[in-house]
């Protein structure tokens, strides 16, 4: 399979991603992890941050890379010859809003598609937003992220 890339706000990375990455690797020749923005959501961690704990948490799979963008997915698509996103879908509340970007994204160049792989049963709940709540109040949230992850949030609210 060709190379793929894996784009969302990450902010942060959690188990969640972490597992559409694994298995993403395996089917694809070279996934990039690309940290983009959502202009609907207020960062808690800058691009940098972001971009550092998923390359920590990467570090392992030989095949992914980070990498982060300022401007339009389809921009940075056809800028590096990567014709196919992945995204993880986890319910059907997921469902309209992945459609409609995976269309837009296609109206804009239609050589690119968007590959969905359904997150896995026990991630299904989980979102960046809820670990963020989660720190922020002083809960634990190491079952969610890894340790850099954790050690990051408590530094941001500590
Ligand atoms: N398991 C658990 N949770 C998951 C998950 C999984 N497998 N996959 C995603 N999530 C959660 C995330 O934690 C996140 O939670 P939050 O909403 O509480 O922050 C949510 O699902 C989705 O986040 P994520 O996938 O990290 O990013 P996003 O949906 O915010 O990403 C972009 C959207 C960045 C891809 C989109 O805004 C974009 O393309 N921006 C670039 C500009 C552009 O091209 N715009 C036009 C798009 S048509």
């Amino acid at each position: 399979m060709e190379a793929a890339f894996y784009p969302g706000s990450f902010d942060p990375i959690t188990y969640g991603h972490l597992n559409i990455i694994e298995r993403a690797q395996t089917i694809f020749s070279r996934i990039t992890v690309l940290v983009a923005v959502n202009t609907f959501k207020k960062p808690l961690f800058s691009p940098q941050e972001n971009v550092e704990m998923i390359r920590q948490t990467t570090r392992r799979w030989s095949r992914v890379e980070v990498d982060f963008t300022e401007g339009l997915l389809i921009e940075y698509a056809r800028e590096n010859n990567i014709r196919t996103a992945v995204r993880g879908l986890r319910a059907v509340t997921d469902f309209e809003n992945e459609f409609s970007m995976a269309l837009t994204n296609r109206n804009m160049w239609s050589e690119f598609d968007t590959v969905f792989l359904m997150t896995s049963s026990e991630y299904m709940y989980l979102s960046s937003s809820v670990v963020r709540q989660i720190a922020q109040m002083g809960g634990e949230v190491g079952q969610f992220v890894p340790a850099c992850v954790e050690q990051k949030l408590k530094e941001k609210f500590g």
